[in-house]
């Protein structure tokens, strides 16, 4: 797989920009607002959610900043204008993160605290280990200033993770809300697991550590073997669609979240599961890019894991295995 995902690779530079961009629009919302509207009016219809992102990431000075200050403030106005059920998500470094850590605070505040006089939820995508913990700090921050209706990531790859949970769900008083994945960055072997199953097996034992310490859990995932652990996992600990929550000191920020938990799938992955989870009763959150960098995010996501590369492929010529 790593291997027919580097070939893909390697064609990417000569492929034409039409077709990547023919590709890419099944991951991506589309250039505006406007499109990433019509998208979730439409996913709607299938009992789905959503978090929202604007396409781009760590900027290369402050200026930068306004265009995602300005996007954010628009995208908020948009979810209450339309009232869609969303919440937003954002990359700290898009922010300033490692810039200038005092205005990136004051930028995410401002968008924070736009959020909360709406009841929207705030999600800090989680980046490289560069961030890790300066990401975990953004948000103890804004809970210290009052603001509870953020959260952020944890990639179960990471040695550190369990660790994080600890920390996070003693500091955050029952208000911890963290959205756990494997982690979309290749890190080195001295700081994360590298083979498949070891990944597979850590995701799980977060999933499992976040229900037991009472923090909402968001589980971020297409993966069978992740996703039936959870459910199991679940089942267990007595939480469901159907059940109250009855883990004690919880206080989560509640407008439009589950009963502790929820799934989260990418925008045109395993529909298909995400549809029969809905069913279910499960509460189920797409997360829907948007933005004219699509070009520059599709060629980094893709640099970053060129599994990826061999996961869209995958798709195109067994359409069988990811249904939109
Ligand atoms: P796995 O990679 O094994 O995929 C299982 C199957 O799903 C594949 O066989 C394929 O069919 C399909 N699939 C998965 N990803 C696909 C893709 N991109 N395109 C096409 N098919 C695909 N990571 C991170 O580091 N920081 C973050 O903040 C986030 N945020 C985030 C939000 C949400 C809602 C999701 C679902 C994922 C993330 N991630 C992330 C990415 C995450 O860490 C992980 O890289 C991907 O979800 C892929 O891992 P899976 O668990 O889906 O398994």
């Amino acid at each position: 797989m790593g291997v027919a995902g580097r070939i893909i690779m390697q064609l990417i530079p000569v492929t034409p920009r039409f077709v990547v961009r023919w590709i890419a629009s099944r991951y991506v919302a589309g250039p505006d607002l406007a499109s990433a509207v019509t998208v979730m009016q439409n996913l709607a219809a299938e009992g789905a959610c959503f978090t929202i992102d604007v396409l781009g990431e760590e900027i290369s000075n402050l200026h930068e900043v306004r265009f995602f200050m300005d996007e954010y403030q628009a995208l908020l106005d948009a979810i209450v204008e339309h009232e869609l059920d969303a919440n937003i998500s954002l990359k700290p470094t898009a922010f300033g993160l490692l810039i200038d850590r005092e205005k990136a605070l004051e930028n995410i505040e401002m968008i924070t605290r736009k959020a909360a006089e709406h009841e929207i939820f705030v999600r800090l995508d989680m980046e490289d280990h560069r961030v890790t913990q300066s990401t975990i700090d953004v948000v103890h921050a804004m809970h210290e200033r009052g603001l509870k209706n953020i959260g952020t990531v944890l990639q179960g790859r990471l040695f550190r993770t369990l660790n994080d949970i600890a920390a996070l769900s003693s500091q955050a008083e029952g208000f911890a809300d963290v959205r756990i994945c494997k982690g979309i960055y290749l890190e080195s072997g001295d700081i994360a697991h590298t083979g498949y199953r070891d990944i597979v097996e850590a995701t799980n034992a977060a999933i499992d550590s976040l229900l037991d310490s009472g923090c909402y859990t968001a589980i971020a995932t297409h993966d069978m073997p992740v996703i039936n652990h959870s459910l199991a996992a679940l089942e267990s600990r007595g939480m469901g669609p159907h059940a109250d929550d009855p883990r004690e000191h919880v206080g989560h920020w509640a407008a439009g979240k589950g009963r502790g938990y929820e799934f989260q799938m990418l925008l045109g992955v395993r529909g298909n599961i995400r549809r029969r989870l809905a069913a279910q009763g499960h509460v189920t959150r797409v997360y829907i890019p948007y933005g004219r960098r699509w070009y520059e995010y599709s060629i980094r996501r893709l640099r970053e894991n060129p599994d990826i590369a061999w996961h869209i492929a995958k798709s195109f010529v067994m359409p069988w295995t990811n249904r939109r």
